[in-house]
């Protein structure tokens, strides 16, 4: 790949923005010696505007995504990408939530430009469930882990039933809700259709791998390779 490719699809530009930056100088090697276009020294030993590269596609992500951030690129609101560095959302491969959160639900979300990871990690049979924690309007009754756990439950609007889930009492008005699958506002439309609201979700594991306690509101970083593995490794958090 050459370099002002190379940078575009980092997304420090447009190949006509990057061309521009490194006649102005701004890529050197990691001895600040200038790039040309020809130039091609490994991706560790290049640097932008004195910095290290953004890793390479396969990018994977955690973002303790906060309320009020909606999960998509282009929503005129507050949007995950605001959280990311800039040429974050400029990247290609493009970087996408696996699997999306609501706007009004917080917690870990996990992004990647590797299509075929995304796709291993939501799909059912992957194994790696999806486990929220559910603050209620109401009391529960008691009969929500039944239903919940069925394989019959249908949503409205929905031709098949939910995979069964597992539902664990916390509280009076607490619960953890452990989902094989991510439909649309499914832990919402679930506590519905038992009759109760839910007032705070936040999903606090995906497989094995739980939301990091060092990890703040708003705040993102890379997986370590044992954290990449604990994703697939479902068990260790539930
Ligand atoms: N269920 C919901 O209702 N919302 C989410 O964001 C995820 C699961």
């Amino acid at each position: 790949m050459k370099l002002v490719k190379l940078l575009a699809n980092l997304g420090y530009g447009s190949r006509k923005e990057v061309q521009r930056l490194i006649r102005a100088g701004a890529v050197t090697d990691d001895a600040g010696r200038r790039l040309g276009e020809k130039d091609l020294p490994p991706h560790a030993a290049i640097r932008f505007r004195g910095e290290p590269l953004d890793v390479p596609s396969p990018l994977l992500i955690m973002l303790h995504k906060p309320c009020d951030y909606t999960c998509s690129a282009d929503d005129p609101g507050a949007v995950i990408y605001d959280l990311l560095p800039e040429r974050f959302a400029l990247r290609n491969p493009a970087l996408s939530p696996v699997g999306r959160l609501d706007k009004d639900t917080s917690g870990l979300l996990l992004m990647t430009d590797d299509g075929q990871l995304l796709h291993r990690i939501i799909h059912p049979k992957s194994g790696c469930l999806k486990v929220y924690h559910a603050v209620l309007d109401r009391p529960l009754e008691g009969h929500e882990a039944e239903l919940f756990g069925s394989g019959e439950m249908m949503l409205r609007s929905e031709g098949k039933p939910l995979l069964p889930a597992k539902l664990e009492v916390l509280g009076e008005k607490e619960a953890r809700v452990i989902l094989h699958e991510g439909r649309y506002h499914q832990v919402r439309r679930m506590f519905a259709a038992a009759g109760n609201h839910v007032l705070d979700l936040r999903r606090v594991a995906i497989g094995g791998l739980a939301l990091p306690d060092d990890l703040a509101e708003g705040e993102w970083r890379h997986l370590t390779a044992a954290e990449r593995d604990a994703v697939f490794n479902t068990g260790k958090s539930i």
